[in-house]
């Protein structure tokens, strides 16, 4: 499987500090860069596919100062973990979900992608070739992240000449300082994150950087993260900075649908039909803040987040706290499938965990 690492290690530039797996303290893994042994890397040009890749030491990637993705944000991203469970299995959750929304991402910003088959290969690859990087079971996740990039030359606003497929990996826990405990949001009413005919159900890495300004703010002011609106009324829950919303009133589920502004999230498709086979209504509509801040629950859900409660929302003054994670509530019984079905306690009926070893 390694014979196509490329294995010169004076190939790793000076200037990337490679961990050590012996060093890690795996109790205190959080949400962060630690460099790993090896990336993926996959070049092709405008109007071709992608063929061969092959796996090179970790390191920095050279581009020109006109590369399409520096000057014009030509890129998408994706985020998967590569699990290690206690039966000895290293196992995935749902990539071809990430390869298809990967494709999807890359015809809306005109770029060429790698098929289901050659990207779910690839995030093997790089998973096993970092197999020491895996957390134990129960202590965290292997973070896998590909990126597509407009990598080739272009002055004028148009598609680049020349494209990478590029996955690394890092170890993480928890997305939150919080840990797994709940989360006070922040509802945001001056900044928007997507607008109606844009990119915000794209996970295009030009989708993040506008929310750093909004999300320091609301952190600097003691909350988690922020929740916005939808940018046409300002009246309708959205998403959080680095994740989906659910919010539950009785006995059902409801979250904003996917048509333009929302991401499409694996967590949040996998919850919704978890919650389906539990008896729970799941309504994908639109969430009038009105009902956010008369609601029973809230929850986020993302890969790198998990599936993490809300314990309260603040908007424009007013604190709202919810029920939180006893373990009578919707979230943590959601959560205990969703961790179940991924560390192999409950049965995958749906074909949803891909072995990697
Ligand atoms: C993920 O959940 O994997 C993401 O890509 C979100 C990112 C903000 C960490």
């Amino acid at each position: 499987m390694l014979s196509n690492i490329v294995s010169s290690m004076a190939a790793i530039p000076s200037s990337v500090s490679s961990g050590c797996s012996q060093e890690i303290d795996w109790n205190n893994l959080r949400f962060g860069l630690t460099t790993t042994d090896y990336m993926y890397v996959m070049k092709c040009s405008k109007d071709e596919e992608f063929t061969e890749g092959q796996l090179i030491p970790y390191g920095n990637i050279e581009l020109s100062p006109a590369a399409a993705v520096l000057n014009y944000g030509q890129g998408v991203l994706e985020g998967m973990k590569a699990l290690q469970r206690e039966d000895g299995k290293f196992v995935l959750f749902r990539p071809v979900e990430n390869a298809l929304r990967m494709k999807t991402g890359a015809e809306r910003m005109c770029m060429p992608s790698p098929s289901v088959d050659h990207f779910i290969d690839a995030v093997k690859q790089t998973a096993l070739a970092n197999k020491r990087w895996i957390p134990p079971p129960g202590k965290g996740s292997l973070y896998i992240r590909p990126l597509l990039l407009g990598t080739g030359p272009t002055l004028d606003v148009s598609p680049a000449p020349e494209y990478t497929f590029l996955i690394y990996a890092t170890p993480v826990r928890n997305y939150f300082q919080e840990g797994s405990a709940a989360l006070n949001l922040y509802v945001e009413d001056q900044f928007d994150r997507a607008s109606r005919g844009g990119a915000g159900d794209v996970k295009s890495i030009t989708n993040y950087a506008p929310g750093m300004k909004p999300k320091i703010s609301a952190k600097n002011r003691g909350f988690s993260d922020v929740l916005y609106l939808d940018s046409v009324s300002g009246k309708f829950v959205e998403e959080v900075s680095s994740c989906n919303i659910f919010i539950v009133k009785d006995k059902t589920l409801l979250t904003p649908p996917t048509k333009g502004t929302i991401l499409p999230g694996v967590t949040r498709k996998s919850i919704i039909e978890i919650a389906q086979d539990h008896g729970f209504k799941v309504e994908e509509r639109q969430i009038a803040v009105e009902e956010l801040l008369e609601a029973d629950e809230a929850f986020c859900t993302g890969t790198a987040v998990g599936v993490v409660p809300v314990g309260s929302v603040t908007y424009q003054g007013k604190r709202v706290e919810y029920r939180i994670s006893d373990t009578k509530s919707v979230c943590s019984m959601l959560l205990s499938t969703y961790i179940g079905i991924q560390n192999g306690q409950i049965e995958d009926k749906k074909g949803w965990i891909v072995e990697i070893s």
